[in-house]
């Protein structure tokens, strides 16, 4: 396995695996994995020869420079995790090689990006498809695999590489649960054990508006969610949105396709998200 640090580097090994005629599948990730992150790399391999992934804590998809601070790290875990799976490259760019000095150009879905989590959390989205967009640009992948999980996100990027003639393809992969169904996150490991049990709620909630799902309304989606969330003491629900599957679109009345409900719940400063899409 190459651990390459600039882009240099990173294309030389690339271009090494294409030489042997392999296709590439690339998981972008911000490192601290976890089986989630390691289910994305079993989906890359499924559909490319092989594996590169990429692991930079994105300052711009961060609102807060605390957050950004205290998200985990732990190089030597991951490095050993990717060489275990078969992972033949690893891009661990610094800061500055991603935003080189006098860096000025962004990119960024303009409806897509501030609209549902985007809009708590402005900015986040511009920051992911800029990162994104320079990461494709410098593996060139022939796909690239993200979780369901960041469902507005995996939406986000689809629309970028779709709009930009980008040429890869994007696979969504399920979210990957804990035994007891909480989605697997990096932030779990905050959560103090009450919280984690509480957790569970996010799962559950989701699990019974699947369930009502046929001939509902958006009406009651919402609230067999709200009910569900607020019957857990330790939870807030912080966001929820049913909205059309494919374009985010929000949708009123009785369901008529494919229609992803997404949800953050807090649990003191820690916010959960998680999500299923739902046909009536
Ligand atoms: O999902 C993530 O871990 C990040 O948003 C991503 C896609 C690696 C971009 O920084």
């Amino acid at each position: 396995m190459q651990v390459c640090r600039s882009v240099k580097d990173c294309r030389a090994a690339i271009a090494a695996l294409r030489a042997k005629g392999q296709t590439i599948g690339m998981v972008p990730t911000m490192g601290f994995l976890h089986e989630g992150h390691m289910s994305l790399v079993e989906t890359a391999f499924q559909n490319a020869d092989a594996v590169v992934v990429s692991i930079f804590v994105n300052p711009s998809q961060f609102g807060e420079a605390a957050d950004l601070d205290a998200y985990p790290r732990d190089e030597a875990r991951d490095l050993e995790m990717l060489k275990a799976a078969g992972v033949a490259v690893v891009f661990m760019p610094d800061v500055d090689t991603m935003y080189p000095a006098g860096d000025e150009t962004i990119v960024e879905t303009t409806r897509m990006a501030n609209m549902l989590h985007g809009l708590v959390r402005p900015g986040h989205f511009r920051g992911v498809t800029t990162v994104v967009a320079r990461l494709f640009n410098i593996a060139q992948p022939d796909v690239a695999v993200f979780g369901e999980k960041d469902y507005q996100q995996l939406q986000v990027i689809k629309r970028m590489v779709a709009d930009l003639h980008m040429p890869l393809t994007i696979i969504g992969a399920p979210t990957v649960r804990e035994a007891d169904g909480l989605a697997m996150s990096s932030r779990n490991v905050r959560l103090t054990p009450e919280d984690r049990a509480a957790a569970l709620i996010l799962s559950q909630s989701l699990a019974a508006a699947e369930k009502a799902a046929s001939g509902a309304t958006v009406a009651d989606l919402h609230k067999v969610i709200a009910g569900t969330i607020s019957s857990e003491p330790r939870a807030t629900l912080t966001g929820l949105d049913i909205v059309q599957a494919e374009t985010l679109n929000p949708i009123d009345g009785p369901l008529t396709g494919p229609t992803a409900i997404m949800i953050s719940v807090a649990f003191g400063d820690i916010l959960l998200i998680d999500q299923r899409v739902v046909t009536p």
